[in-house]
């Protein structure tokens, strides 16, 4: 097969979909690989890197487009790359189709083959590609939150850990799922004071049994949420509702019970976040104070650390890409229920029913 992987061209995205050793790999079973130039620079990869490992550098996305069977990318095509879209293409990448509808209307009318990263599904239900993002981003939610806890951030001024005889910061962790565990462990490791809380029992079960001591679980509630807010430092937002808007646990008045200069990191803020005051920002204006509360809302927190991102992402996508390589879209598919499930569009037709209503709604 022939794989194009063109250089991201999305505001500030520096992962990339392929590696130089995803390109050994490919190369080494015959398959044909062109890099765009320059595309794996964000993320630590020459060009030579991916000339040693086998692939063949085009100049442009013109070119990696009109030459390749498959592009694999990192974000949805954004508005320039519509029309280098090929029909009979397979595209595999991030889309996220219902948030965007002039997107689905260009890939209906490209007639590609487009397989959706977000959609994709392992034996048991979870979602493979969506995992390592969200592992990034709940770890990267304490870094971020105790940089924004220093004074000069505009924070109250404490350190996560605290220091022998002097006690550590408080940190609230709502929802309990990939996000808030990575969080949780990242901000235990830390020394703070943790409590993770979610709805699920069973999830809580198992988060108490694998985390150290300075973790406590407790039930979501908006009583318990309460009860921590006139002394917590920093809380991280990590709900999920799936399919839907992220529900409200802090509200506009309850964030008046929180102290100057403490801090919240909405992580969900990509479903609407579940503190009421969160807007989505960017990286290079990531944070805004509400009633003397620093809210960090970086709606797409991966992109910080490419070099990161990028292994964790391909780690899990590269399994798929070797598929849909060795047999075809057809045939992997086929074969493969949890990847059929990413298919979204596929030569002029929404095959995705979510997608689909997303769509009727808009
Ligand atoms: N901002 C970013 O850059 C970024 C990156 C990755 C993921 N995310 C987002 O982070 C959010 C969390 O993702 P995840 O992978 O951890 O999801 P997940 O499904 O693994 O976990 C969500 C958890 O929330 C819990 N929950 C549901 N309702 C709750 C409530 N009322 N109170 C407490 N807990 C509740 C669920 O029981 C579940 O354990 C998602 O919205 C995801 O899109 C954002």
């Amino acid at each position: 097969m022939i794989i194009g992987c063109p250089k991201e061209i999305k505001n500030n995205e520096n992962r990339v979909a392929l590696t130089p050793g995803g390109t050994l790999e490919l190369v080494r079973r015959g398959h044909t690989v062109y890099i765009q130039k320059t595309a794996g620079m964000g993320s630590g990869y020459s060009d030579e890197d991916y000339i040693d490992a086998g692939a063949t550098m085009l100049d442009t996305i013109e070119e990696v487009y009109a030459k390749s069977e498959t592009i694999v990318k990192v974000k949805e095509p954004i508005e320039v790359e519509y029309p280098l879209v090929r029909e009979g293409q397979l595209l595999f990448t991030y889309f996220h189709f219902a948030s965007s509808v002039p997107l689905t209307k260009a890939m209906i009318a490209s007639k590609a083959i487009c397989l959706a990263y977000e959609t994709v599904e392992a034996p048991n239900g979870s979602l493979p590609l969506l995992v390592p993002m969200s592992e990034v981003a709940g770890r990267m939610a304490i870094q971020q939150g105790a940089r924004y806890l220093e004074k000069p951030a505009g924070g109250i001024g404490i350190l996560l850990g605290g220091v022998p005889g002097v006690k550590p910061a408080k940190v609230v962790v709502l929802g309990g799922g990939v996000v808030g565990l990575q969080a949780a462990k990242m901000a235990a490791g830390l020394g703070a004071q943790v409590i993770l809380m979610d709805i699920s029992l069973d999830r809580l079960r198992y988060l108490a049994d694998i985390l150290p001591a300075n973790v406590r679980t407790v039930y979501s509630s908006e009583y318990n949420i309460r009860k921590e807010l006139s002394t917590v430092d920093l809380i991280v937002g990590a709900v999920l509702i799936p399919g839907a808007k992220a529900p409200h646990l802090i509200t506009r008045q309850m964030l008046s019970e929180m102290r100057d200069g403490s801090v919240v990191v909405d992580v969900a803020v990509d479903q609407g976040g579940c503190i009421e005051t969160c807007v989505p920002t960017t990286h290079e204006n990531p944070t805004y104070v509400v009633d003397g509360v620093v809210h960090y809302c970086v709606a797409n927190m991966p992109g910080a650390v490419p070099y990161t991102s990028t292994i964790a992402l391909t780690n899990a996508t590269f399994p798929y890409l070797l598929q849909l390589a060795e047999k075809g879209w057809e045939r992997a598919t086929a074969e493969n229920a949890g990847l059929a499930k990413g298919l979204n569009v596929v030569r002029g037709e929404i095959v995705y029913a979510p997608v689909a209503e997303a769509l009727g709604e808009a």
